[in-house]
């Protein structure tokens, strides 16, 4: 279980996360949305251990960490998969995910590259082909099929749909399911809730650094038009 207790984070003098709390525990998938620079990227870099807030506590099975390396995290089970993807362009399909086996966690029932390419068939088909030379989508499918190969208890990622083809869309959503169904547990940005409301236990709203709307499915679904007004309307208040 990876929690956030009311965690303030700055850049410099700059704050931008106010009290920021939630949690997401093994096999649950928990929705970040928000408008641009509501404070997502923010949130999931200081969960991976990239951010030190300020105030406030990040606790990992009980225990806090606040303030420790990425590198610690990753071995802990925290994987961070970036909006930029960070696929390594010379090297191929095979040799990105031969790399994350390097800092692979040891365990029991780790993701093993034979999973990975069932998971993603359209990885398999590409495995020779060089990571400069795919698609967006492949390219989302290979950093998450990566960060799987470290063997994650959480797994964190940066908007993994934005700007993809539908049916990409839907082959990632598939995988999210399977990915949770493993055990892992996931938070996911997104800016609105087309892709969470599809698999999401848990939504966590967020506008200003500090979270303005959090419940699980069932409050979700009661409160569609709230949420739905609320995220058009600091959509509007962007513009
Ligand atoms: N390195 C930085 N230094 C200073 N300010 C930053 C830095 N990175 C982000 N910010 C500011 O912090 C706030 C939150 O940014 P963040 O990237 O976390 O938002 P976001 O919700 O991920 O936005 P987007 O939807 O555009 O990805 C914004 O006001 C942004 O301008
Ligand atoms: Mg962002």
């Amino acid at each position: 279980m990876l929690a956030l207790e009311n965690i303030d984070v700055f850049y410099g003098a700059a704050q931008v996360l106010h009290g920021v709390s939630f949690s997401v525990a093994p096999g649950e998938v928990v929705a970040l949305a928000g408008r641009n620079g509501a404070g997502k990227t923010t949130t999931l870099k200081t969960m991976a251990g990239f951010l030190t807030p300020a105030s406030g506590r990040l606790i990992l099975n009980g225990g806090s960490v606040s303030g420790v390396t990425p590198e610690y995290m990753n071995r802990e089970g925290i994987a961070y998969v970036p909006e930029d993807r960070q696929i390594f362009p010379t090297l191929t399909v095979d040799e990105n995910l031969s790399i994350a086996t390097i800092v692979r966690r040891s365990g029991p029932n780790l993701w093993t590259k034979a999973q990975v390419l069932e998971l993603f068939p359209r990885l398999a088909e590409r495995r020779t082909a060089y990571g400069q030379a795919l698609s967006g989508g492949e390219q989302q499918m290979l950093a998450i099929g990566r960060a799987l190969l470290t063997g994650p208890k959480i797994l964190l990622l940066d908007e993994p749909t934005e700007g993809l083809a539908p049916i990409i869309v839907n082959a990632i959503i598939d995988a999210f399911r399977e990915i949770a169904a493993n055990g892992v547990g996931m938070v996911f940005v997104e800016q609105n809730f087309r892709v969470p409301e599809l698999l999401s236990d848990r939504y966590v709203i967020l506008d200003s650094g500090s979270v303005v709307w959090s419940g699980d499915r069932a409050e979700f679904a009661n409160s569609r038009d709230t949420v739905t007004r609320l995220l058009t309307d600091l959509g509007r208040t962007q513009a």
